[in-house]
């Protein structure tokens, strides 16, 4: 695995790499767990070379939130990847992501508001930005994000259509389904945060969503639910809950009732120095 920290080097590998097919790009923050391994591997089935950025992007942070502590750990992340059988690794030095003069922000409006935009303000456009940066330097023929982060996920899509990205079009971005903990909570860089209480605790996340999916399936009103949802995450040790919300699947439009429309529950809560994020499909 070739690992690259400047522009002109990345350059020319991706063109020799491409040589030989499609190039596939995971978009990373590093701290890399298995859900992270789960979206190489469905990029290894899907391209000839699997490119990999870690870049932990200081304007995706808002200044209060946790880029000081953010997880480092590029040796061991280099050789989980080299195990997976990833070509490229792309570790930009913050210099070469943003050198001095550096003033151009995305901005994707509608999918990026409410939700964790309501709560992370800027978030999104860190996110639209340093994603459309990696696209244009890596120029991979299809992208693999997590599912886990719904609403980004979204945003990146938003930002592919509405910019006519080439490399890789929105139908090249491809979203794996979450990786999940044996007690379902959804794999997270940040659930190493949790002390060994808090973690046994942050399980009642998925619970609360599953039952509040059937809640709903059932007959249940949207709200009751939601707000029965809200009530078993206080009572079962979160310390408050940024959101709790079910939306459409795709345009992240509001839904205070089921239909035939495809539907995603999404829920933000925060416990102990963690604020974890987690959906599901209703
Ligand atoms: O999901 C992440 O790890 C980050 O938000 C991403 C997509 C790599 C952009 O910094």
């Amino acid at each position: 695995m070739q690992t690259h920290h400047q522009l002109d080097p990345l350059r020319r590998a991706v063109d020799a790499l491409k040589q030989d097919g499609p190039l596939a790009l995971v978009p990373t923050m590093g701290a890399l767990h298995e859900g992270h391994l789960t979206l190489v591997r469905e990029a290894r089935k899907r391209a000839a070379h699997v490119a990999v950025s870690i870049f932990v992007n200081p304007r995706q942070f808002g200044p209060n939130e946790d880029l000081a502590k953010y997880p480092r750990q590029l040796e061991r992340d280099s050789e989980l990847l080299a195990a997976e059988g990833v070509s490229l690794l792309w570790a930009p030095d913050a210099e070469a992501m943003y050198p001095d003069g550096y003033a151009t922000t995305i901005n994707v409006g509608e999918v990026s508001e409410g939700l964790c935009g309501a709560a992370r303000p800027g978030h999104f456009d860190g996110v639209a930005t340093v994603v459309c940066k990696l696209f244009n330097q890596v120029r991979p023929d299809l992208a693999v994000f997590g599912e886990k982060d719904w609403q980004q996920l979204a945003v990146i899509r938003r930002m592919a259509r509405d910019l006519d990205l080439l490399l890789p079009t929105a139908e090249a971005i491809h979203g794996v389904p979450t990786v999940r903990e044996a007690d379902g909570l959804a794999m997270s860089s940040r659930n190493a945060y949790l002390s060994a209480d808090e973690r046994v605790q942050a399980a009642a996340l998925p619970r609360a969503m599953q039952a509040a999916i059937a809640a709903m399936r059932g007959g249940v009103p949207v709200e009751s639910a939601l707000e029965a949802l809200r009530a078993s995450l206080l009572e079962g040790g979160f310390a408050s809950v940024d959101y709790a919300e079910v939306r459409h699947a795709e345009s992240l439009v509001p839904l205070v009732a089921l239909s035939d429309a495809p539907a995603r529950l999404l829920v933000a809560a925060r416990i102990g120095p963690a604020r974890l994020i987690d959906n599901m499909a209703v």
